[in-house]
């Protein structure tokens, strides 16, 4: 079970995956991969095993996206309702992080072969300290690679990520390193987990489920979103092929839509500056994290 997986694609495979390429392909993809637990009952394993099976599905799907030419892909590994769950499976979960965040080091040439970088999204503050320390080692390991982008939302939820993001922009207030005045929807993108990316184009949710859970709200408000009953470890490439091509129809209409509406306003030199300074306050406290 890695984080790169490469295994041989059928013909037939291949042939779809090229007809699909001569469209238009999503730079950033995000999965709510559900239905682990609902897969273990059903093939009569323990719920760990559910799980293992979906990390594995993980590195296959990453596999399908850089085949297709998807550069971004953020996924739903744990979010802070999951702390709610028995301590047992909670136990389960982070005995899974630890093994699979341990083996960044394992991978990390092959890692940095296919240029995987891993950034972990969410509040590190509430996850033990071994595992906030692997996090942070493996994100830094990891942050040069750049031709795919692997963000894991751990410890996530929307409403923590936008709270945060407001508690640093009044910090910032307080501090005058900007004013009320330059509040903005941009100020608060930027303030986000998510800054350094830009938002999916497609969300794809397994399970049969319809509700987004608390998960990149602010970041999918335009976005195309799939839900499709198949069980997240059972999830293939079909599945995939489907929802691209999905999106695919609906393109020009999409576009016609950023057009008409989306204006991007720039940053002022003030606000990029308290941007930046909170981006470099974040990468100080991942090194330290690193050490502790
Ligand atoms: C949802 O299924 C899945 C999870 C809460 C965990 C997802 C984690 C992985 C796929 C492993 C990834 C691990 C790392 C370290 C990246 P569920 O438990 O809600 O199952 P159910 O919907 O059938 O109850
Ligand atoms: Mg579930």
């Amino acid at each position: 079970m890695s984080w790169v997986t490469n295994y041989p694609f059928t013909l037939l495979q291949k042939f779809c995956m090229n007809v699909i390429k001569c469209g238009p392909i999503p730079s950033h993809l995000a999965f709510i991969m559900d239905g682990n637990r609902r897969y273990a009952t059903k093939t009569n394993v323990k719920k760990a095993e559910g799980h293992s099976k979906g990390f594995e599905k993980l590195g296959e799907c990453l596999q399908w996206c850089r085949e297709l030419g998807i550069r971004e892909v953020t996924v739903y590994a744990f979010s802070i309702e999951n702390f709610k769950r028995s301590k047992e499976e909670v136990d389960t979960l982070m005995q899974l992080a630890r093994e699979k965040f341990q083996k960044v080091f394992e991978e990390k040439d092959k890692l940095k072969e296919e240029g995987v970088c891993i950034r972990v999204i969410g509040n590190l503050s509430l996850l033990p300290q071994d595992i906030r320390k692997l996090i942070a080692e493996a994100m830094l390991l990891t942050k040069d690679n750049n031709k795919s982008i692997l963000n894991v939302a751990f410890s996530y939820t929307s409403s923590d990520e936008i709270t945060n993001s407001i508690k640093e922009i009044v910090d910032g207030v307080n501090q005058n390193l900007i004013d009320v005045e330059d509040i903005s929807e941009e100020l608060i993108s930027n303030c986000l987990y998510t800054h350094s990316s830009s938002n999916p184009e497609v969300l794809i949710r397994t399970s049969g489920e319809v509700r987004l859970s608390d998960f990149l709200l602010w970041q999918v408000s335009e976005s195309e979103i799939f839900f499709t009953d198949v069980l997240w470890p059972e999830f293939c490439i079909w599945h995939l092929l489907g929802c691209v091509f999905k999106y695919q129809r609906s393109y020009n209409y999409l576009k016609k839509f950023d057009y008409q509406y989306k204006i991007e306003k720039p940053l002022t030199k003030k606000v990029q500056s308290f941007v930046d300074q909170l981006a470099k306050k974040r990468f100080e406290q991942l090194e330290l994290y690193a050490k502790s």
